[in-house]
């Protein structure tokens, strides 16, 4: 019996390959850049599972002229790049890669907290410029962390992990979510706060709610407006949860005192976008998960849902 035909956007491990070529014949994009749409489009006419990144679009015009498409096993937490929706309407399963990168990206989203209140990336410019001349009172003085408030925008599995790393830093964190989480509260000292109220009171702003219709642009001009001057902004989550010219504006009228992004709008950020001359703005080109273990666990998990699928059992992460 011939094995289904499964389409890979990207190379992964000989060793991820070798588990899907036990049950599938494998196409794989091996070039280091997503792969092109129009080969996207091609390759999933023949596919019955396809394994994506976060940077495939996964929509009707795709799945309209995939006919035996049964399952996609995307290797990202964040699913705004496929439609779900559609997808149920044809049957096919969906499977992303919760947990797994929860500890490195609570991890990203703090070393930039504290990069960004701490100035860390200025001051590393600052030396290697040959500027520095003298020790100074107030040389790249920066906020704060211990102790103050921080506030976290999505407390999911991420958000209570950033709270556990926040209590060694002696923080005090809100947050705010569709519903509060009495169990979180309970176990990680957390305390609810309407949006607003968590914006007016917070040092720290971290954002980690997945994009959807009602986050685009959560953060725009009013809700910089009501952050406190010395503020600094956290975005971990997508780059559409913010309005980047709103953020901008904030920036630099000295309404927010510092941003610090992994995710933007349009990725990869082009170059001149106005964000990248502001000293005030630690900008990541979307790292949050990247350690080597987190991708080698992320990459084996899409991997084993997409097995799973085509083996006729259930998936380990279905959406
Ligand atoms: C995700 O998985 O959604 C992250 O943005 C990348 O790890």
């Amino acid at each position: 019996m011939t094995k289904p035909y499964v389409y890979m956007t990207r190379q992964v491990s000989s060793e991820v390959l070798g588990l899907i070529q036990e049950v599938a014949q494998v196409g794989v994009w091996e070039e280091d850049r997503p792969v092109p749409r129009d080969i996207l489009l091609q390759e999933a006419k023949k596919a019955v599972a396809l394994y994506v990144m976060l940077t495939d679009r996964i929509d009707e015009e795709l799945l309209s002229q995939a006919p035996q498409l049964r399952m996609v096993a995307s290797m990202a937490v964040g699913y705004d790049h496929i439609d779900l929706e559609a997808c149920k309407r044809r049957g096919i399963v969906v499977t992303n890669t919760p947990d797994v990168l929860t500890e490195a990206t609570a991890d990203l989203a703090f070393a930039l907290l504290m990069a960004t209140g701490r100035r860390m990336v200025e001051a590393n410019r600052y030396l290697h410029e040959g500027r520095w001349e003298s020790w100074g009172p107030y040389l790249l003085a920066g906020q704060s962390i211990s102790g103050r408030t921080l506030g976290i925008i999505g407390m999911g599995r991420i958000g209570e992990a950033v709270a556990k790393r926040a209590a060694g830093f002696d923080m005090r964190v809100l947050y705010n979510n569709r519903k509060p989480r009495p169990e979180a509260e309970q176990a990680y000292g957390v305390a609810y706060r309407e949006l607003d109220d968590l914006l007016q009171e917070s040092d720290y702003v971290l954002l980690l709610t997945p994009l959807t219709p009602e986050t685009r642009h959560l953060m725009s001009d009013r809700e910089f407006g009501l952050m406190k001057p010395s503020a600094v902004f956290i975005n971990v989550s997508r780059g559409a949860t913010v309005d980047e010219a709103a953020l901008y504006r904030a920036l630099t009228t000295g309404q927010i005192w510092a941003a610090g992004l992994d995710v933007f709008e349009v990725e990869p950020i082009p170059t001149d976008h106005p964000l990248l001359t502001l000293p005030n703005v630690v900008a990541m080109p979307h790292i949050g998960s990247a350690t080597y273990e987190t991708r080698d666990a992320m990459a084996m998990l899409a991997a084993r849902n997409l097995v799973n699928v085509l083996i006729g059992e259930e998936p380990i992460t279905p959406l």
